[in-house]
């Protein structure tokens, strides 16, 4: 019997398991990457590019390494879009499509965390096909192939460098909506440890908070397969080892090295096994209060751990012994407990927030019923190994207030 997992029976008749991304990963691999996409017969014609990234990400000085990656080559960077919002803006979206068909870009790099890389997905689809971002909200709206994608990571979170998922606030109606289209996967994904080396030390506990919350959820959600499965495990055990290291040293540090490749392998499972109900809420809060994505699902992960529990207990055993509990005879919903604590005493010692009030989330009766409307809303509580009545969830939802 497998130590970790059990070896519990297969759950689905069938399944598939896709991520077409190309993995490259080394430091110093954005500084060579016009190499890269020569020799890339699909790639390699495909001069015209257009950049996205933030403010804070070229303050960093990594928009200036890419820069140099293409200066003296036959690529010409013909639009730079430089202020891409955090969590992504529906309006921002429109505005950076229309300048994608202007200069007629014919190869797209996304440097930043998923705010950035979502926006270039989903602006790409606008200026493929035109319309609204939420009229590609869902599954499979996207109606075909779109510019195609080099994907920098310089968060250790998302994974959006391979997943086939966009996320885009609509400031308007205050939601946050999901686009999920196999179209969306990029091209290539490049993984180069300098380019977290800046990461401010909360923005690698948040954002190794979401590569952790993506494991957790695709390993217990209601479509698991194995292949996912595998990298989800992964994952955590990486994360398990590499996040407090990461948190606590700045530079392209071995422990930032890999919680990237644990923010990538997490994402490839929960691209193919989705996320639950941890995601739902907090989208749900990040639209309504701001709260950074990654944060808001590491305060939520806990309570929807224990909520969960008792359809998933021997999941949780398993993810306990990925996280590093060793078992000492107990039993499965005793091994299943343990791993709640260990992700609580990891964000403890990552200094991650235990309850939304202590980042301004009001902890009134109005707000719980708000942030619970739009949980319910959310396509990935449909993945939750629980199905649970308005009620539940508010109750839930309460209890991380
Ligand atoms: N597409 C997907 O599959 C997917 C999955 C999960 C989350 N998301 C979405 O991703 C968004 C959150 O992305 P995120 O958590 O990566 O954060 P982010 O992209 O919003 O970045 C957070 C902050 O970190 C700064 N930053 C990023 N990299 C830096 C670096 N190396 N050095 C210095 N500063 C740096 C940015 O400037 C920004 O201010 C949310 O909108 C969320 O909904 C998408
Ligand atoms: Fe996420």
């Amino acid at each position: 019997m497998g130590f970790i997992t059990g070896n519990p029976p297969l759950t689905r008749p069938d399944s598939t398991f896709a991520v077409p991304t190309e993995i490259k990963y080394g430091i110093g691999k954005v500084g060579n990457l016009a190499i890269d996409l020569q020799l890339a017969p699909d790639l390699a014609e495909r001069t015209r590019l257009a950049v996205f990234t933030d403010a804070g990400v070229a303050a960093a000085g990594l928009l200036d390494i890419v820069r140099q990656a293409f200066a003296e080559t036959e690529h010409a960077i013909v639009a730079v879009i430089a202020d891409t919002p955090p969590e992504s803006d529906a309006v921002f979206v429109k505005q950076a499509a229309a300048q994608l068909k202007e200069q007629d870009v014919s190869l797209i790099i996304a440097l930043g965390g998923g705010s950035v890389m979502d926006t270039a997905k989903i602006a790409a689809v606008m200026a493929a096909y035109g319309g609204e971002a939420h009229e590609y909200e869902g599954g499979f709206m996207v109606p075909g192939p779109i510019t195609p994608i080099i994907a920098i990571p310089t968060t250790v979170g998302t994974g959006s460098e391979v997943t086939l998922a966009a996320v885009v606030k609509d400031a308007v109606q205050r939601r946050k909506l999901t686009i999920a289209s196999p179209f969306l996967f990029p091209r290539m994904a490049v993984l180069d440890p300098a380019m977290v080396a800046t990461l401010p030390a909360k923005l690698v506990a948040w954002t190794g908070f979401d590569a952790l919350t993506h494991a957790i959820e695709a390993y217990s959600c209601v479509e698991r397969e194995p292949i996912s499965a595998a990298l989800a495990l992964g994952a955590i055990e990486l994360i398990a080892d590499n996040l407090e290291a990461a948190v606590q040293e700045s530079g392209p540090t071995e422990a930032r090295a890999k919680m990237q490749y644990a923010a990538t392998m997490a994402a490839m499972a929960f691209s193919n096994s989705p996320v639950g109900a941890v995601h739902a809420i907090a989208h749900s809060v990040g639209a309504l209060f701001g709260v950074h994505h990654g944060l808001s699902n590491a305060i939520a992960l806990p309570f929807v751990m224990a909520f969960n529990l008792p359809a998933v207990a021997a999941h949780y055993a398993a993810i306990a012994r990925a996280l590093g509990v060793t078992p000492d005879g107990q039993s499965t919903d005793e091994l299943a407990e343990a791993a709640i604590a260990a992700v609580r005493d990891l964000k403890q010692r990552c200094g991650v927030p235990m309850q939304y009030r202590e980042v301004g989330v009001p902890t009134d009766a109005d707000t719980a019923a708000a942030i619970t409307d739009l949980t319910l809303e959310d396509i990935c509580l449909s993945f939750n190994p629980v199905k649970a009545e308005r009620d539940e969830i508010l109750a839930l939802v309460t209890r991380t207030l």
